[in-house]
């Protein structure tokens, strides 16, 4: 492990290399990266580096975003199969005869979408802004959200809009938390607060004390002083910075439905090891790779994010 960390190390010095993490990775990853962060956050620092090239430890729609915004540098992957349910769920296909379908609607896409699918978007969003990007426009303008079921309903619940029409997208990740055995561990730790992320169903959400981004929920738990016990509903990567950030705390990960384990990681972000992001360092391989017109349209769409989230003063 040790050899490995060093190996990332001096390839990282020798390709002018910064590597970016998202917080669902495993630890050791985690602790080798230059940034961990979340995707509004991760989006950002690949957009203002000056590195030649970015190793993205996470999966397949962070690198691309990642290239959308900076085409000049080599963004490598440390593996090409870390792809993502819920980008899956909407294919650039099928979400284009969807808005042709309902004309004069403004397109917000979450980050969690292919390249081809922000070229079709008017903005895109994060879990950290998507309120607020949806606030940003007139209170009747029609909307076109996708791919998230869950996070759609829950902004349309919080900002009241009627007319948003929401894409019958999920992640399966956070739809196979139970409900019932989160309740079953607030019997257990009464005192506990839970934390979640909006792709969860709504139930889940009912019963949350904090809704938020990974970011958003790290910053409560470290923060927040009414209680040291939290039941943390989300991939149970993100505690790794939790348990750094606020070591006296007690950190629960929820359970999904079925689950032997009792843990419910992201198969597609556990595909990153130390291994693969050295070999990827070394071969300077694999890349991506996105047709410029492509590119271009997509980089429209996130530009628009980043410049209402510099206004509004989230970045
Ligand atoms: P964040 O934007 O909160 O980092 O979430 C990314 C993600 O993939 C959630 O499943
Ligand atoms: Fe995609 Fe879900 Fe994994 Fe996030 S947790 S990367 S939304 S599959």
């Amino acid at each position: 492990m040790m050899a490995l960390k060093e190996k990332i190390e001096a390839l990282k010095r020798q390709r002018n290399a910064v590597i970016l993490a998202h917080y669902y990775t495993e630890g050791d990853v985690q602790d080798v990266a230059d940034f961990v962060g979340d995707s509004l956050a991760l989006s950002q620092k690949a957009a203002t580096t000056d590195a030649d090239v970015i190793l993205f430890a996470g999966v397949h729609f962070m690198g691309e975003t990642a290239k959308i915004l900076s085409p000049q540098k080599k963004v490598l992957m440390p593996d090409m199969a870390a792809g993502c349910s819920l980008a899956d769920s909407c294919r650039a296909e099928d979400f284009a005869a969807f808005i042709a379908a309902h004309p004069g609607h403004t397109v917000i896409s979450y980050v969690n979408t292919t390249a081809e699918v922000k070229a079709l978007t008017d903005i895109v969003c994060t879990s950290s802004n998507a309120v607020q990007i949806v606030e940003s426009l007139p209170k009747d303008e029609p909307i076109i959200f996708g791919p998230d079921r869950n996070l759609g309903n829950y902004i349309k619940n919080i900002t009241g809009r009627e007319n948003m029409l929401i894409w019958d997208g999920a992640c399966h990740v956070h739809e196979e938390f139970s409900l019932e055995k989160i309740l079953e561990l607030k019997k257990e730790y009464p005192q506990a607060k839970v934390l979640t992320h909006p792709e969860c169903k709504r139930p889940i959400i009912l019963v949350s004390d904090y809704v938020g981004s990974t970011a958003g929920l790290l910053k409560y738990a470290t923060e927040d002083t009414s209680t040291d016990t939290y039941i943390v509903v989300t991939e149970p990567g993100v505690l790794h910075q939790m348990k750094k950030a606020a070591p006296g705390k007690t950190f629960i990960p929820a359970p999904p439905m079925d689950s032997t384990c009792g843990c419910n990681n992201c198969s597609f972000m556990k595909l990153v090891t130390l291994r693969k992001m050295a070999d990827a360092l070394e071969r300077m391989e694999p890349e991506i790779v996105i047709p410029e017109e492509v590119r271009a349209k997509a980089e429209k769409s996130i530009r628009r994010m980043l410049d209402i989230s510099k206004k509004l003063g989230f970045i």
